[in-house]
């Protein structure tokens, strides 16, 4: 296996590191346009291996997509992270181009790599990636609603005491701080509804704080998060390179599900070797279903900014 994450700031070097430490893969580049600046990070982690026992070999490149040939699953986090103040929408002008030359250069030396996205507005990039390759629509994968999740179930356990990884919560909508839906009335406690637990004003903060999630840590930071985003990126390429058959709430190309189509938003899909297999297609509630309508179409919005 063969991965590439495309961008080494923070959030793709955090990616990449989470990708080496797991041994995702044998062969990993790094690559950004920064003169050494991925040649250094790729030897400072090598530098760590022996300490953390890992054999994967990470070669760094300064632009060089030749050093990506071949890859099965490429990471793009590439474009300007958000400064305090900023809404994911305002970096489209930036990142747009960005995204689209990444992906054209990527799929030159990679035609068969399944795309991850992480870039930033994330459901409008991984449209872009998509309209502007052609490629089959589960081969690009948005990663917003896996990190969105997270953070979710970081607020619950907050509220609850409780453990993490007892939590089932997802957050569905677009990966903007007023299109994410969390998805409340279905997250549980080890099987137990959290609504049971939890009193409605409870849950309507966790709901509020999870959807500012990432620009809280925006103020706090001056710059947007990395250790979760990148984290929840290297959780993908694992559900892909291991063929986990997970189930994942991503970025994906609607055609008729929710009752939309032509729009990448954030649904329950099931991630394997072939990217994203198949959308779950959930029974939402008259109110979720009213949220989930305004968020797709403040995505399709977006989307009309594009020049496609
Ligand atoms: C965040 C950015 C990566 O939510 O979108 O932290």
């Amino acid at each position: 296996m063969k991965v590439t994450v495309v961008g080494a700031g923070a959030v793709g070097a955090t990616c990449a590191d989470n990708i080496a430490r797991k041994e995702l893969c044998e062969e990993l580049v790094m690559l950004d346009i920064k003169e050494g600046i991925t040649e250094g990070k790729a030897m400072d982690f090598l530098q760590s291996a022996a300490l953390l026992g890992s054999d994967t070999k990470i070669i760094g490149s300064t632009n060089d997509y030749k050093k990506t040939a071949g890859s099965n699953v490429v990471v793009i986090t590439s474009g300007i992270p958000r400064k305090p103040g900023m809404t994911r929408e305002e970096l489209i002008g930036i990142n747009a181009g960005i995204v689209k030359d990444v992906t054209s250069n990527i799929l030159q030396h990679s035609p068969e790599a399944i795309i991850v996205v992480i870039s930033n507005p994330m459901d409008t990039m991984t449209y872009l990636a998509l309209r502007s390759s052609g490629l089959p629509k589960n081969r690009i994968i948005g990663m917003g609603g896996l990190l969105d999740s997270s953070r979710f179930k970081y607020f619950l356990s907050q509220e609850l005491n409780c453990s993490m990884q007892d939590l089932h919560a997802m957050v569905i909508g677009g990966h903007g701080d007023t299109t994410m839906i969390p998805l409340t009335r279905l997250a549980t406690l080890n099987c137990i509804p959290v609504s049971t637990l939890l009193d409605d004003a409870t849950l309507k903060k966790v709901a509020a704080d999870t959807m500012v999630g990432g620009a809280t840590l925006t103020k706090l930071l001056g710059t947007s998060a990395w250790y979760a985003p990148g984290a929840a990126g290297a959780t993908l390429v694992e559900a892909i390179v291991r063929d986990e058959k997970k189930v994942i709430p991503c970025s994906v190309m609607l055609d008729g599900e929710y009752g939309h189509k032509d729009i990448c938003i954030g649904v329950p899909v099931v991630i394997g070797k072939n990217g994203w297999e198949k959308i779950i297609d959930l029974k939402l509630n008259e109110e979720e279903q009213a949220a989930f309508d305004k968020s797709a179409d403040a995505g399709r919005n977006m989307n009309q900014a594009l020049q496609l």
